[in-house]
């Protein structure tokens, strides 16, 4: 319900100074520890592409539990797109740039050519893991026909790289 989905938001906790000083990092470990939030959540991430995917990418790890709840709300499966090194048979790898260094991500070779997928995260931040994933769904040969993230940091700037996302919380 409505009401869920504004309680939802006061769920995201912001701590100080996490994992290093200046930054403020949103904990959503009260959120997933809400049952009626997250439906209520799970069903605003699904409603602008409902009946328009084949397949929900999740991004580990938080992502992957977004992915879970789309799917069985749903019908459809899960893409669990993961860290480098963690699958046994990776079709695809994307790096991308993070503060510090690199990061790279894999996919498995589960998707049929020109399979629609809906992305999914927790947290649009400066959208680097975002658009690679998009890369490495062109790559494993589907299409990503949307992005959704429970919540976006508008003063990162993620979208300039992602291009459009839908988000449930901004902030
Ligand atoms: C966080 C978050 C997003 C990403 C957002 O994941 O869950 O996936 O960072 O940041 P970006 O927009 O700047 O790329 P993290 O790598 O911390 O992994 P986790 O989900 O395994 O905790
Ligand atoms: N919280 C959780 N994950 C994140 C954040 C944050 O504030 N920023 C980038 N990834």
């Amino acid at each position: 319900t409505n009401t869920d989905l504004h309680r939802a938001k006061t769920l995201i906790a912001s701590i100080p100074d996490y994992p290093e000083p200046g930054v403020n990092f949103r904990d959503i470990s009260p959120l997933l520890a809400d049952g009626a939030a997250m439906r209520a959540v799970t069903e605003a991430l699904i409603a602008p592409f409902e009946g328009q995917f084949d397949i929900v990418g999740g991004l580990e790890a938080r992502g992957f539990l977004f992915a879970g709840t789309i799917a069985a709300m749903t019908g459809v499966g899960i893409l669990p797109i993961r860290k480098a090194g963690k699958l046994p048979r990776p079709a695809a790898a994307v790096s991308y740039s993070l503060e510090y260094g690199t990061a790279t991500i894999e996919g498995p070779d589960v998707l049929k050519e020109g399979e629609r997928v809906l992305l999914v995260d927790d947290i649009l931040a400066t959208g680097g893991t975002l658009t690679a994933a998009q890369a490495l769904v062109k790559e494993l040969g589907a299409d990503v026909i949307g992005s959704a993230v429970v919540l976006e940091l508008e003063a990162l700037d993620g979208r300039s790289l992602t291009g459009d996302v839908h988000t449930v919380f901004t902030d």
